[in-house]
């Protein structure tokens, strides 16, 4: 497990191994949007301020990965992961 936390409510939420990002937020009232949900159509893309994500995605190059997340895959390897919504 790790967490993930919004920069705009500052809320911190618990994502399990075996659920995505996307899983908990919604499941919290917070709307994101998803569509592959494979990581390769690009629609989650989503910037983070903080943390260390463990990219999963087929989409981001180096330079992107350094601001932006494909949450729809995407675990942390430090956290939180500090998402920038
Ligand atoms: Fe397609 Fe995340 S929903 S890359």
């Amino acid at each position: 497990a790790f967490e993930v936390r919004l920069a705009s409510s500052g809320k911190t939420y618990t994502v399990q191994a075996d659920e995505s990002i996307p899983e908990v937020l919604r499941r919290n009232g917070v709307q994101v949007d998803v569509s592959c949900e494979e990581g390769y159509c690009g629609t989650c893309m989503t910037r983070y301020v903080g943390g260390q994500p463990e990219h999963r995605d087929s989409v981001l190059d180096d330079a992107n990965r350094r601001s932006y997340v494909m949450i729809c895959c995407a675990r942390a390897k430090e956290g939180p992961l500090i998402l920038d919504i």
